[in-house]
């Protein structure tokens, strides 16, 4: 039975599929598929030995609060792990900065629902993650992209972008930002980059919604933890919010993530979260406690670095062996992606059914851009496949861009 659409809300009326999810639909439907579509960390990377102790241990304990209901903040003791951390990162909070999420993506709506109005202005970059996109454009939010260059989004773009919105008599809000690793570019920004956003936003009074999944991800042929020093560390205005997650350094599954704002902000985040969800699981917020306290958090980075690094390098190595010049991209220093231009006018919505014919998948570039463009780039996730399957991967994409290029 179909819901007639009178019944819905206008914002209900405008929701988005998310691209990454839909590819990941038609790619469920393809045996012995490579996916270098979806951003998830790998499985055999997976400290499952540890989790399964440190989950027996709390069940085991009988203690109610486990299983319980919990604070809207989060579990105090995490909260306060958290807040250690983030300082020995260069970033000093308090606690009442501080709010769990269920996963940062809950950050990213949480935070639009407190800063924006139907309408305001969010500046992102060109191209940006699609799963902010999406929150934004559900709270009905206008999305306005500013260009990257090598080192992350353009200050001067973004100025002209704000001269632009004021003669137009807009509202920008809200700048967003992943300055480690982007998703999808995989660029990370330089500190004077970061300076020099921050003083714009601080010319122009604005919000940088900064998101931070993969800044301890750095390879260490290319980039050190010194070069992933967070904006939130030089906010002396209380103009970031700051948006972490263990997802990208943990696992995804246990979906705990955290928001650190300015106290007035957080307040009013709490009070969104309260009626999004209560609390985060509270299981899930315990296992991560433990993990972070007992060192099984710091002791797993410099393996997941080694290996995405390693992922990294035979992705780009088969890329070249396969294909050449013939497409091209910037060389990541830490985090999941290949962002790849296709070249001599390939486009990517075309390719991706060849693709899948092929038994490989990405997402195409258009799905992380909020301007129409991006059409001849494609996502490719070295995070998940082992060093043999992306091998394989990449030699049955060559095919497909091969198949592409006969048939036009
Ligand atoms: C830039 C960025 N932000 C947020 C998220 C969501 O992460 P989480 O699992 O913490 O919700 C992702 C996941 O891919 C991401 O790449």
């Amino acid at each position: 039975m179909t819901t007639p659409d009178r019944y819905l809300s206008r914002a209900a009326m405008g929701f988005q599929e998310s691209a990454i999810r839909a590819a990941g639909v038609l790619s469920a439907r393809v045996p012995d598929l490579v996916s270098f579509a979806a951003g998830s960390p790998s499985p055999d990377l997976f400290p499952w030995d540890d989790l399964e102790r440190v989950a027996a241990d709390l069940l085991r304990s009988r203690d109610p609060a486990v299983l319980q209901y919990g604070a809207t903040r989060g579990y105090r003791p995490l909260v306060e792990a958290i807040v250690t951390r983030l300082a020995s990162a260069g970033v000093a909070v308090s606690h009442e900065m501080c709010v769990v999420t269920t996963g940062s993506q809950q950050g990213l709506d949480l935070a639009g629902r407190v800063l924006l109005d139907p309408g305001d202005v969010v500046l992102v970059e060109l191209p940006t993650y699609s799963g902010a996109i999406a929150a934004f454009h559900n709270l009905q939010a206008a999305l306005v992209g500013v260009a990257q260059d090598d080192d992350g989004m353009n200050p001067e773009a973004l100025e002209e972008a704000l001269v632009r919105l004021a003669r137009e008599g807009r509202r920008a809000r809200v700048v967003y930002l992943t300055p480690n690793f982007q998703n999808p570019s995989g660029l990370l920004m330089s500190l004077a980059r970061r300076r020099a956003l921050l003083a714009v936003a601080a010319r122009h009074d604005l919000i940088i919604l900064e998101d931070d999944p993969y800044g301890s991800l750095y390879f260490e042929d290319s980039a050190t933890a010194a070069d992933t020093r967070p904006l939130k560390a030089d906010d002396t205005e209380g103009r970031v919010v700051y948006l972490g997650s263990i997802s990208k350094t943990l696992v995804p599954g246990f979906r705990v993530a955290w928001l650190v704002a300015p106290p007035a902000i957080a307040a009013r985040v709490e009070l969104a979260k309260q009626a999004a969800d209560l609390c985060s699981g509270v299981f899930d917020q315990r296992v991560v406690h433990r993990t972070l306290a007992d060192g099984i958090v710091d002791r797993l980075a410099p393996g997941l670095r080694q290996a995405y690094q390693a992922r990294r390098t035979t992705m780009e190595e088969s890329l070249t062996a396969a294909l050449g010049t013939r497409v091209a991209w910037r060389r990541p220093r830490g985090g999941f992606f290949l962002w790849v231009r296709l070249g001599d006018g390939r486009q990517a919505d075309r390719l991706f059914p060849i693709a899948l014919e092929h038994k490989v998948s990405f997402v195409t570039g258009a799905a992380f851009h909020v301007d129409g463009g991006g059409g001849d780039y494609v996502r490719l996730s070295f995070s998940a496949p082992t060093p043999a399957r992306i091998r394989e991967g990449v030699a049955r994409l060559a095919a497909a861009i091969a198949h592409y290029d006969d048939g036009v």
